[in-house]
């Protein structure tokens, strides 16, 4: 799964930013669609499912488990449901690659199986912390093995019984919500997680997709052990985190639109619109509907000059992965942005703050990583080298950032974008980018 062969990009100045496009399916929705109708009584299709290499581990995964998954198209899988207790040990170690939602997820969801696996990913996801979620779950009676550091390979002890866990979480992380959720599925009462920020919340809606009662009170969130999921169909709305490339490239060059159909625009994720309209943006939201559970819609980004603003942990939580490309764009506007409450942007597919503050310094422009976040001053973007470090967003996120540059950018180690964006150099010609593998 991880990405052997290194690849590297360049990315020119100027191009004409404009259109209408589609963005692939979202990543965290396309994991839950394919974990939850594993284990739904029945068949499922996933149209629009993300086809990235981590949204395939996890398939893979399941397949490995027993579950029986059939191609229809490219984009559209048939998932063979085997109910809630019918995965099978799988044989071999799972290597889920670069995807730390495939492994926190997975960490709940097969703590209470009964059987024993291990799960292993590439070099970055090796190094990114298990704990969050294995020391909960082993409040709840899970076990588990890790190395030293508490990172992978981790391997899942066959548990007896979980028992419910009242839990109240020390960081934002839908991921860690989401790993003790479904470990509450299998556990004997009722689980509650309280969470100290909104986080994405795929998880509550699917599960209700799938008719399993889940209640939120406040920043509290609740499911009872021992249902069953109902088998459905599901459509994966486009990924904001995906689209938000374009907008931001739209953004940053004045009376430039882009337009993409059919984006997930779901409450928990849309504080990348939001700072782009603070920072001076116009964004335009029509032909909203929803798909189990979630709202899509068109959404459509102007650009004109921005000003630099400040981006505080409320809405840090709700931009999380698109904090990168909005650094790009505080690094185009006037004045000076300042990130705070972003701890979580350091445990990453990469350090996020150093990546993208040693980034932004090699193109010429003035950042200032802080422990909690970033200080950036907008100004003239000059070109250079940049290492993206294997995170598929920081390459994506120079990539757009080329556009306001007098020299190009050079992109390094830029294959893992293929974990969440197959098909992105196509599509940023299409939008009007000029980024191409370099010769
Ligand atoms: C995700 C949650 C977020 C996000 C990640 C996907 C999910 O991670 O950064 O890309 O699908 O639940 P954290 O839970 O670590 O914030």
């Amino acid at each position: 799964m991880s990405s052997a062969v290194s690849e590297d990009w360049i990315a020119r100045p100027g191009g004409a930013i404009g259109g209408r496009l589609q963005v692939p399916g979202d990543k965290s929705i396309s994991h839950r669609a394919v974990m939850f109708s594993a284990l739904a009584d029945g068949v499922c299709e996933i149209s629009n499912f993300l086809t990235g290499a981590d949204c395939r581990a996890t398939a893979a995964a399941m397949q490995a488990m027993g579950v029986r998954i059939d191609t229809l198209s490219e984009r559209h899988l048939r998932v063979h449901g085997v109910g809630m207790r019918g995965l099978k040990p799988p044989t071999t170690t799972l290597d889920l690659g670069n995807s730390g939602t495939s492994m926190r997820l997975f960490c709940g969801l097969l703590a209470g199986q009964g059987f024993e696996l291990t799960l292993t990913g590439d070099e970055s996801l090796s190094k990114r912390p298990m704990r969050r979620v294995t020391d909960p779950l082993s409040q709840m009676g899970a076990r588990f093995s890790t190395t030293e550091a508490g990172t992978a390979p981790l391997t899942i002890h066959a548990a007896a019984e979980l028992s419910a866990l009242d839990y109240v979480m020390p960081m934002a992380s839908a991921q860690v919500k989401s790993a003790v959720l479904l470990a509450g599925l299998y556990a004997d009462g009722c689980t509650a997680v309280t969470e100290p920020k909104v986080t994405r919340d795929h998880t509550e809606r699917m599960l209700r997709g799938f008719g399993y009662a889940v209640d939120r009170e406040g920043s509290r969130v609740s499911l009872s052990g021992g249902g069953q999921l109902r088998a459905s169909n599901i459509e994966v709305p486009g990924d904001l985190s995906s689209a938000a490339f374009f907008f931001v490239a739209a953004a940053i060059q004045p009376g430039a639109t882009i337009r993409i159909d059919n984006v997930g625009i779901n409450p928990t994720r849309v504080g990348v619109l939001e700072v782009l309209r603070r920072m001076g943006a116009q964004v335009e939201i029509s032909a909203q509907r929803e798909s189990m559970g979630e709202p899509v819609a068109t959404v459509s980004v102007t650009g004109a000059p921005l000003k630099g603003i400040e981006i505080d942990e409320d809405l840090v939580a709700l931009a999380i992965d698109e904090l990168p490309v909005l650094f790009v764009a505080a690094a185009c506007a006037e004045g000076e942005t300042v990130v705070s409450g972003a701890e979580e942007l350091r445990v990453k597919e990469s350090d996020r703050v150093a990546t993208m503050a040693d980034g932004l310094q090699a193109v010429g422009i003035e950042a200032e990583a802080r422990p909690d976040g970033i200080r950036i001053v907008g100004g003239q973007i000059r070109g250079g080298e940049i290492n993206s470090h294997g995170d598929h967003r920081i390459a994506m996120s120079f990539a757009v950032a080329a556009q306001r540059s007098i020299e190009p950018i050079v992109l390094r180690d830029c294959a893992n974008v293929a974990t969440s964006f197959p098909g992105f150099l196509e599509c940023a010609t299409q939008a009007g980018l000029r980024v191409e593998p370099l010769a």
